[in-house]
């Protein structure tokens, strides 16, 4: 295990995602950028993955819809968990930090980055609530390939990008017999310096 704590954790955690980036090619796995991301509303959490879109200024970066669950309870509650699991590293990353929406200009520029047809997906997708038939998705999807034939699709304004300004990562690494580390960095906000300690495992 190469890893040495008196680095910035981001810069040891670009460090891990890169490794598993590389891990993944060779192995042939896919998403070494899914994270499992957990909200709470009303002291009752909910999970889901989400791929990690890159460090936005200091923040963890993902997107989607705005005004499906986890951007209704992320507007309610920005306290949010995330974990990255590199099963073939036996590496665990935990990050607790507050969500923010990113700038219309950072959403507008990954929108413009995706494939066409998940751009006609987003505008298609009232993501979280009840579809009564899978064809009144299809129907939509047309609707919007239709509007948007021969154009450039602009960003629906209730999609988007949020980053996890992190207060506390965790570093896990599995050992043998289950005696693993865990280093831990931890600041009281984002003004603060990093404080680090270990955890038993
Ligand atoms: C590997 C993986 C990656 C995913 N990435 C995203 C993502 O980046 N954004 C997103 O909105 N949903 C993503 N999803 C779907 C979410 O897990 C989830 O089903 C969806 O966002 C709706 O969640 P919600 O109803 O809690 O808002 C991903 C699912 C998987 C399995």
């Amino acid at each position: 295990m190469e890893f040495d704590f008196e680095k910035d954790p981001l810069e040891n955690f670009l460090k891990s995602i890169h490794q598993a980036e590389i891990e993944s090619v060779v192995q042939n796995i896919s998403d070494f950028n899914a994270m499992a991301l957990s909200t709470a509303k009303d002291n009752k959490p909910s999970s889901r993955m989400v791929l990690f879109k890159g460090l936005v200024r200091g923040g963890f970066s993902f997107y989607t819809h705005y005004n499906g669950r986890k951007g209704c309870e992320l507007s309610e509650n920005n306290n949010v968990a995330a974990t990255f699991f590199w099963p073939y590293l036996d590496h665990q990353i935990n990050v607790k930090g507050q969500a923010f929406k990113l700038t219309v200009a950072e959403s507008d520029a990954y929108f413009e980055s995706r494939a066409r047809q998940s751009q006609i997906g987003a505008w298609a997708s009232q993501q979280s609530r009840e579809l009564k038939s899978r064809e009144d998705f299809e129907e939509k999807i047309k609707f919007f390939e239709n509007k948007f034939k021969d154009q450039t699709i602009p960003r629906p304004d209730n999609w988007g990008g949020w980053h996890i300004l992190p207060l506390e990562i965790e570093f896990w690494f599995a050992q043998v017999n289950r005696l693993h580390y865990r280093y831990v960095y931890h600041r009281e906000d984002v003004n603060h310096e990093w404080q680090r300690r270990m955890r038993y495992p």
